[in-house]
């Protein structure tokens, strides 16, 4: 097989232990015969296979009892509309770091009054707002924030300290780099094709106490039985999460995930000193590298998952000359998104400190090839 050097934002590289064992179940699951994509998702190997998950991320977040851990269909895109619609009894606050808590943002207006905190639009988005906290009205349901801009390679990379309401966040494009203190969130949530699996299914992570308190709001109260995270929690059925037929496929994928993340790499910790490695690597080479400059105003606000960089001033006309070096190379992926332009290399959990290094030696041949 070609060498390719993964770093796309999502869906990305998965580690090839897991990808192997799937395989394997895609042709025979649990040695029933019969193939992971064609068995019935009652079947005791399936119900135990959602058991073992669940308990992954129990073990791998110290996820205590009192939250339940749910897998369901739609994205994060649907969760910007299934929290407030949970949640959002009058006001909501919002931390406008990009796009995507932009576009959570806009749902939430249609369920109540809906603050934005600060925002960083005025900059692209290339940094993380100062002292937000403080402006966090207490009066709010829940202050919502995205820990990690995937666009623009900024992330909140530690637990908010003395939030004056409940906090949620969508953890996408984070969830799993490194130790999260649970308790301090009253909701997580996040499409799984970052760090968990491949796209399909989304987990959350919520406070079971927090549920079913819409009091004041009349738009979509009663809740529909599928937004009702209620529905998916119901333990006493013994269906959680299997209210509706599960996507099995990708949530197998995760469990083999998220085995890979406690067995061979030996927790959620030692994940983060890897990630932390890999990224000081690149960023140590964007900031090295006389081709080349990085985006994110403040680097104390740079993401460990996603690093952008665009060409030196001067060098801007060897953009293209760059990426087709890169891609000769093996680098697939390393197109910045269009409203920052330039490259972003996106080192999730299962990139490899090898699939850095070469791409830090591409830009030193590239940079000497150019001089
Ligand atoms: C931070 C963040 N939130 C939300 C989304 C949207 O996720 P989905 O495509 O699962 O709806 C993404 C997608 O990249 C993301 O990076």
């Amino acid at each position: 097989m070609k060498t390719a050097y993964n770093f796309n934002a999502g869906p990305c590289v998965l580690p090839k232990e897991a990808v192997e064992s799937t395989i394997n179940a895609i042709r025979d699951f649990d040695n029933t015969g019969i193939g992971l994509m064609e068995i019935s998702h009652r079947t005791p190997g399936w119900e135990r296979t959602m058991e073992e998950t669940r308990q992954l991320w129990r073990d791998l977040l110290n996820i205590p009892a009192e939250y339940e851990i749910l897998f369901l269909g739609g994205g994060a895109s649907t969760q910007f509309m299934t929290v407030p619609a949970n949640l959002l009894n009058k006001k909501a606050a919002y931390l406008q770091t990009g796009v995507w808590a932009k576009k959570a943002a806009k749902e939430a207006k249609n369920f109540g009054e809906t603050v934005i905190v600060a925002s960083s639009e005025d900059k692209t988005y290339s940094y993380i707002p100062k002292n937000f906290i403080e402006k966090v009205p207490a009066d709010a349901d829940y202050f919502h924030i995205t820990t990690n801009n995937t666009i623009y390679g900024t992330e909140i990379k530690y637990d908010i300290e003395n939030c004056p309401t409940m906090l949620v966040a969508d953890m996408s494009s984070d969830i799993m780099s490194r130790p999260v203190d649970v308790t301090k969130y009253g909701l997580i949530y996040g499409g799984a094709q970052k760090n968990v699996g491949p796209a399909g299914v989304t987990f959350v992570i919520v406070r079971k106490d927090i549920l079913g308190k819409i009091t004041d709001r009349t738009y979509m109260n009663p809740l529909p039985t599928m937004v009702d995270y209620r529905t998916h929690a119901a333990e006493e059925a013994k269906n959680i999460s299997m209210f509706n037929t599960p996507p099995v496929l990708p949530i197998f994928v995760m469990h083999e995930t998220l085995k890979w993340v406690k067995d061979t790499i030996g927790g959620v910790a030692e994940m983060n000193k890897l990630n932390l490695k890999k990224s000081a690597l690149l960023y140590e080479e964007i900031d090295r590298n006389t081709m080349f400059r990085g985006t994110v105003e403040c680097k104390e606000d740079r993401s460990i998952m996603n690093h952008c960089w665009v060409m030196a001033e001067g060098r801007e006309n060897l953009q293209d000359a760059f990426m087709a070096f890169a891609k000769e190379r093996g680098m697939v992926g390393i197109k910045g998104h269009r409203s920052v332009g330039g490259f972003r290399a996106s080192l999730y959990n299962a990139c490899t400190y090898e699939a850095v290094e070469a791409l830090v030696q591409c830009m030193q041949d590239f940079e000497k090839a150019n001089k």
